[in-house]
């Protein structure tokens, strides 16, 4: 049996082509033109998916979204928004929408949307646990992301959450890894069991084989009686070991022992103690030119990257930097303030060189340094209005002291080029002095498009 569509705009034309292209993959189509003829036609037809245009006379799409989700939670509905309309798109997630297209529309991504919502409810068996996957599809154990890179991580976390394999967690400083190990750790079946993390980083090389491993009454001066480990500690539960690229070589030997043999010695100690711990490590160094330099074990490497998790610097996923603000403006009793479009504009424009840990501080210092409930530019820390000066016009860089990436002075570059000359791409790519074909890859590279800017 064809499976059902509704599909409810105002806009005649807009109708006609969804209609056309789903009725040529065999669905079958209704249609409608008001939130209130939508509501009847899905009363009566009950399809499986509604598409629906949320700017409407009358009752909007939110309306319908909000009522047809109360009344028959398990229909899928997919949003249509204006191109660039982000904050929108979120909201309409956040309020159950399946999913949504931007118009103007790709044929084939439209396509694609509809057979993914479909194929989803398929599933309805499992439906219970995939709803429940949904709401937490935006804001996974307090790590925010709609981009598609952490949907990603997001994805792999929540599959290896509940295994015993050891897993690495690789990012810049500040891209959230400790938050990925907890989320780990309290998805997984010894949640109810200890979280301890150890920092290999900051604690002194004589101090650390025995903060790791414990060590027993006498081992040396100052061990006046015998002391538990981090591994003994954890027992149960998990070990997260932080900065684990700090770990000098004896050491790394003794960890593989440890997870080899599931076993650890204390310092000073004869018998090794059994432990029953799973482990898992970050680090923000570049592991491969250590092992190259020698200065990390190759095996202990394969044996903690069992599952690797790459956390994407900030720069990389900046559709993310919107919901980032609002979550840590309600995260830091600011929930009712709001920041004006160009605010928005600037942060997501930023290279973040800290990640998601400047953006938080950042946030919090404008909360507490605010003037009113609106944000507004001239409220930014300077550093970060002062990027958008860095390839102002003339043929001096004046680059900050810091340093700068040539991605972001690219994307600067690009960015200036279609402002002044009103987004003609043609104008632009002569004023850059490259092809045409070339911006276009550019702006795609970087996710530039004239919506963002305008939104
Ligand atoms: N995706 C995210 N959603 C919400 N909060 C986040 C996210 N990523 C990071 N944070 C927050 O940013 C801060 C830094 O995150 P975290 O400590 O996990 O980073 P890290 O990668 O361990 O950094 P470092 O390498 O410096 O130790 C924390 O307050 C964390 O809660
Ligand atoms: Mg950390």
């Amino acid at each position: 049996m064809a499976q059902r569509i509704l599909i409810i705009d105002d806009d005649a034309s807009l109708r006609r082509v969804l209609e056309y292209n789903l009725e040529e993959e065999r669905y079958e189509v209704f249609t409608a033109a008001s939130g209130e003829e939508g509501m009847r036609l899905f009363e009566e037809q009950q399809p499986g998916l509604v598409i629906t245009d949320l700017k409407m006379p009358g009752m909007s799409g939110f309306d319908v979204l909000r009522q047809i989700k109360e009344g028959s939670p398990d229909t899928l509905v997919i949003v249509i928004t204006a191109f660039g309309a982000v904050e929108t798109a979120v909201e309409a997630m956040r309020a159950g929408a399946y999913d949504y297209i931007t118009k103007p529309f790709n044929r084939e991504a439209l396509k694609l949307t509809v057979r993914k919502a479909l194929a989803f409810t398929g599933l309805s068996s499992e439906n219970r646990r995939l709803k429940e996957e949904l709401a937490e599809r935006f804001d996974f154990r307090n790590i925010v992301g709609m981009s598609d890179k952490m949907q990603r991580v997001f994805d792999v976390v929540r599959r290896v959450a509940d295994t015993e394999a050891t897993v690495l967690i690789t990012g810049e400083s500040g891209t959230g890894k400790e938050l990925v190990a907890k989320a780990l750790h309290s998805l997984s079946s010894r949640h109810n069991g200890p979280f301890v993390p150890i920092n290999c980083a900051a604690i002194p090389r004589e101090l650390l084989e025995s903060e790791l491993f414990g060590h027993v009454k006498g081992a040396f001066t100052g061990a006046v009686k015998d002391r538990a480990g981090k591994f003994q500690l954890a027992d149960g539960g998990t070990l997260f070991l932080d900065e684990v690229g700090d770990l000098p070589v004896d050491l790394q030997a003794k960890l593989l022992r440890a997870l080899q043999e599931r076993e650890v010695s204390p310092v000073g100690g004869e018998a090794p103690r059994k432990i029953d711990v799973r482990v898992l490590a970050a680090t923000n160094a570049e592991l491969d030119q250590a092992i190259e330099d020698g200065k990390f074990r190759e095996d202990l490497y394969y044996r903690l990257a069992v599952i690797p998790i790459h956390l994407p610097p900030l720069r990389e996923r900046r559709e993310d930097i919107s919901l980032l603000v609002r979550h840590f403006a309600g995260r830091h009793g600011g929930a009712q303030v709001r920041f004006d479009d160009r605010s928005l504009q600037i942060l997501r424009e930023y290279s973040w060189p800290g990640n998601v840990r400047e953006l938080e501080n950042t946030v919090e210092r404008l909360l507490i340094l605010r003037r009113g409930d609106t944000i507004e530019p001239e409220d930014l820390p300077a550093q970060i209005g002062r990027r958008r000066a860095v390839a102002a016009g003339t043929k001096v860089l004046n680059l900050p002291d810091e340093g700068y990436s040539l991605e972001e002075l690219e994307r600067e570059a690009v960015l200036e080029a279609l402002e002044r000359t009103g987004w003609n791409q043609t104008a632009a790519a002569r004023f850059l002095r490259i092809p045409r074909h070339t911006l276009l890859y550019r702006m795609e590279k970087y996710h530039i498009t004239q919506g963002e800017k305008k939104q």
